[in-house]
C-alpha cells in the first residue's frame, strides 16, 4: 500500500526579534498581559522588503537538503499562506522560478491557520494516487506588514510573527506515513477573523474610506475564536485517531498550530492528555499562521520528540473558519 510520508522538513524566521516589551514602547499593553492571555514572549518581524515567498524559500531549500532532494526532484507544490507577495499569481510561481523547478505545477492554498495542513492533504492525495514522486510543501507568512501596531490593533498585533516552514512529501511503502487526515469549516464565522479589504467588491478594490476605517488590516472576535477554537482542536484531533485506528494512548505527540498558550492548555485539559505530549514553541514565535505546524513540528524533531515509529497528530484551527488535524506514523 502506497502513503505519503514526511521526508524533509524545515523552518526560517526572519532575524529580526520582537519582544513584548518592544510592542510595550510603541502601544498601551504590557509583557504580563500578553504572557498571560497568550504564552507568547517574543516573535519575529521582518525588516525592509522581505515577502513570505523569501522567507517560504528559504525553509524549503532546508526541507529539500534534510530530505537530500535538490530542486530538480521537486514535481509539485503547494504553498499555503494567507500573506501572498501580490494579489496574484500566488506565491507557488515565485517558488517555481527562484528555486529553478523547471515547469512543475504550483498550487496556492490560502485556509490561513489550517493552511498547512490542507496542503499537505493535497499533496497526500496526489502521491497516493500515483500523479507525483516529490511534493514541496510550504507555508508561510508576514504578518507584521498588515498589523495594526497602534493601541486601537492590539488585541490583534501581539499575536503574530513572520516565519516559514516546509516539508517534502514522498512515496512511502513501509507503512509509515500519513494515516488519516480530515479538513472542515463553517462560514457563519467569516466575519469572525478576517481582512476585508482589497476587495474585488469594490471598484479600484480600495477606496479612500476603507483605508480610514481600517478595513484593510486584519480583525478578529477574539472570543468567538477561543470557543470554537477549543471545541474544534480536540473534535479533530479524535476524529484523525479513529480514522486511523488510535487512541490517545497510541499517541506520541501532538503538534497543534500554535495560536496561543491558553488555547492549548484548554485543549489538553479537554482531551485529557499530559501537558508534555502538546508541543508549544509559541511563546517565541506568536502565531505565524499557515507556518506555525512546520515550524513546530521541525523544532519538535530537532528537541527529539519526533522519531522514527513515532504517531505523531497535527491539528490546526483558524480563520473561515476552517480547521482540520492529520495523523501520521513518523
Ligand atoms: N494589551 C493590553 N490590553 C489588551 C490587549 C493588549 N494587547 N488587547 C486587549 N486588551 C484589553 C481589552 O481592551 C479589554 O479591556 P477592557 O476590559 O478595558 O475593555 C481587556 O484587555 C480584555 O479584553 P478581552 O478581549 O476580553 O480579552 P480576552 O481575555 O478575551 O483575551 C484574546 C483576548 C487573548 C485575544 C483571547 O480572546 C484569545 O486568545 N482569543 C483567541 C484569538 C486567537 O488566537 N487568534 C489567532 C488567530 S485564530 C487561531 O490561530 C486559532
Amino acid at each position: 500500500m502506497i502513503r505519503s510520508r514526511i521526508t524533509g522538513i524545515g523552518f526560517h524566521v526572519p532575524p529580526r526579534v520582537v519582544t513584548n516589551h518592544d510592542l510595550e514602547k510603541i502601544m498601551d499593553t504590557t509583557d504580563a498581559w500578553i504572557v498571560e492571555r497568550t504564552g507568547i514572549r517574543e516573535r519575529h518581524f521582518v525588516e525592509g522588503d522581505v515577502g513570505s515567498s523569501d522567507l517560504g524559500i528559504e525553509a524549503a531549500r532546508k526541507a529539500l537538503a534534510d530530505a537530500g532532494r535538490t530542486p530538480a526532484d521537486v514535481d509539485f507544490v503547494v504553498f499555503a499562506t494567507t500573506t501572498s507577495d501580490w494579489m496574484f499569481p500566488g506565491n507557488g510561481v515565485i517558488v517555481q522560478e527562484k528555486l529553478g523547478l523547471g515547469n512543475v505545477g504550483a498550487l496556492d492554498v490560502r485556509n490561513a491557520c489550517s493552511g498547512f495542513i490542507y496542503s499537505l492533504s493535497v499533496a497526500d492525495a496526489f502521491i497516493r494516487m500515483g500523479q507525483y514522486k516529490c511534493v514541496l510543501v510550504i507555508g508561510a507568512e508576514v504578518q507584521s506588514t498588515g498589523l495594526d501596531l497602534r493601541t486601537e490593533g492590539r488585541d490583534m498585533a501581539v499575536l503574530f510573527g513572520d516565519g516559514a516552514g516546509a516539508a517534502v512529501v514522498e512515496p512511502s511503502t513501509d507503512g509509515s506515513g500519513i494515516l488519516s487526515w480530515a479538513l472542515h469549516s463553517d462560514g457563519q464565522f467569516a466575519r469572525d477573523l478576517w481582512c476585508e479589504a482589497p476587495s474585488s467588491r469594490v471598484p479600484g478594490r480600495v477606496t479612500q474610506a476603507m483605508l480610514e476605517a481600517g478595513q484593510q488590516l486584519p480583525r478578529m472576535n477574539g472570543r468567538q475564536v477561543f470557543k470554537n477554537a477549543t471545541t474544534r482542536f480536540p473534535e479533530v484531533i479524535n476524529e484523525v485517531l479513529v480514522a486511523s485506528g488510535h487512541t490517545l494512548a497510541d499517541v506520541d505527540l501532538v503538534v497543534p498550530h500554535q495560536a496561543n498558550q491558553r488555547i492549548s492548555d484548554a485543549v489538553v485539559q479537554r482531551l485529557g492528555i499530559a501537558h508534555e505530549k502538546v508541543f508549544q514553541n509559541v511563546q517565541r514565535y506568536g502565531n505565524t499562521t499557515a507556518a506555525s505546524i512546520p515550524i513546530a513540528l521541525t523544532e519538535a524533531r530537532e528537541a527529539g520528540l519526533v522519531n522514527r515509529g513515532d504517531l505523531i497528530v497535527l491539528a490546526a484551527f483558524g480563520a473561515g473558519f476552517a480547521w482540520g488535524g492529520c495523523a501520521i506514523r513518523w
